[in-house]
């Protein structure tokens, strides 16, 4: 017995069931096709010239009416479904192989942010230089200390003002450790000086930067935490004079020459003789105006002939050794050089003031 042909004539090469076949074996195959090669392989099969799909398109021709119409319109259907998938499929695998390509390590990087010195830390670093060539030496000492050597030591009274509690941050009560005195933040750095002076003998000659604190209220001049620069130079024969002409040098290296200065009498518990020296106001080139409050001059630092009770404090022969010291606050060099009229702007991590200093 042979087949029955199936009724209704179907014409030999494709039916609707190859075709729905064809889809079947199309959708499995292209499941897990990836690489591009596999994907034309695929169309070549299912809708290449030797395809059953083609063949089938071929056939249309000479197929009576309302047969060509129903083949026709599921060809045409699988036709534009093979090529959406495959469409799909290329598009897949190439979005996965940019993502395990990685990044293009040939594109130019971002810069990274460079970071720069603080402004004060700038002005440290250059007062510093001026005095390094002069044969000072950098040295740093605590910034906690004890009331022996922030006020004792250098020759300022038990009734000074600068010791109550409201011109001074103390650590301990008053009456905490009896033989150095009670803990403080340093209220200047002028006890370094005499650190130094009991861990070496003379000659010498120091510079100290650092941080120095007083409980003041914040405004545009007063910070409760600032720095200064110390200096000292102690030898069997040092004079006014060579006070006078270190710090003259200094002024000029720094404020760049045809800065005027002048030294004008002075008292601090610490030098004998002591002097405060100004330059002229550079706002006013002297005149008087409201940088200067009306003075013409700026005072930049206090300094003076060492006194000799802080020889003796460190054991020094007060008779034997003279010396000069000096002592300057940071942020008033760095307001007088650039022009900044308040000193907050150095402590509130601004951006945008900070990066304006290279
Ligand atoms: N220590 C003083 C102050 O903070 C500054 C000073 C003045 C330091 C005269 C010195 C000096 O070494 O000789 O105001």
């Amino acid at each position: 017995m042979t087949e029955p042909e199936p009724s209704g004539a179907q014409p030999a090469g494709l039916t609707l069931g190859q075709i729905d076949a064809q889809w079947e074996a199309f959708s499995s195959e292209i499941a897990d096709a990836q690489r591009p090669e596999k994907l034309e392989q695929l169309r070549v099969k299912y809708l290449g010239r030797k395809s059953p799909a083609a063949a089938g398109l071929k056939q249309l021709g000479v197929l009576p009416p309302e047969q060509r119409a129903a083949l026709g319109k599921r060809l045409n259907v699988f036709k534009v479904e093979v090529e959406r998938r495959l469409a799909e499929a290329a598009q897949r695998a190439s979005a996965a192989t940019s993502r395990t390509a990685g990044p293009d390590l040939t594109l130019p990087g971002d810069a990274p942010a460079a970071g720069r010195l603080h402004p004060i830390t700038q002005t440290m670093q250059a007062i510093l230089d001026c005095f390094v060539p002069m044969g000072f030496e950098v040295v740093e000492g605590p910034e906690i200390e004890y009331e022996f050597y922030n006020f004792d030591a250098l020759n300022i009274p038990k009734d000074h003002p600068s010791r109550e509690a409201f011109d001074t941050f103390f650590v301990d009560a008053p009456t905490d450790r009896p033989r150095e005195g009670a803990r403080l933040l340093r209220s200047h750095t002028s006890p370094v000086q005499i650190r130094a002076m009991q861990r070496r003998r003379p000659p010498l000659r120091i510079v100290v930067p650092g941080r120095v604190w007083r409980p003041d209220p914040l405004d545009a001049s007063h910070s409760f935490m600032f720095h200064q620069v110390e200096g000292l130079m102690v030898d069997s024969r040092v004079t006014f004079a060579d006070l006078k002409g270190i710090l003259s040098a200094f002024l000029t290296r720094y404020f760049g020459p045809g800065t005027a200065t002048r030294f004008r009498p002075h008292f601090f518990p610490f030098t004998e003789p002591s002097a405060e020296v100004d330059i002229a106001c550079s706002a006013c080139r002297g005149h008087g105006c409201s940088t200067c409050e009306q003075k013409g001059w700026i005072e930049i630092l206090g300094c003076g002939m060492v006194h000799p009770n802080v020889f003796k404090a460190v054991g020094y022969p007060a008779d034997r050794v003279q010396g000069f010291a000096f002592g300057m606050g940071v942020e008033r060099l760095c307001m007088l050089k650039y022009g900044i009229r308040d000193i907050r702007v150095f402590f509130e991590n601004d951006l945008r003031v900070l990066e304006q200093f290279q």
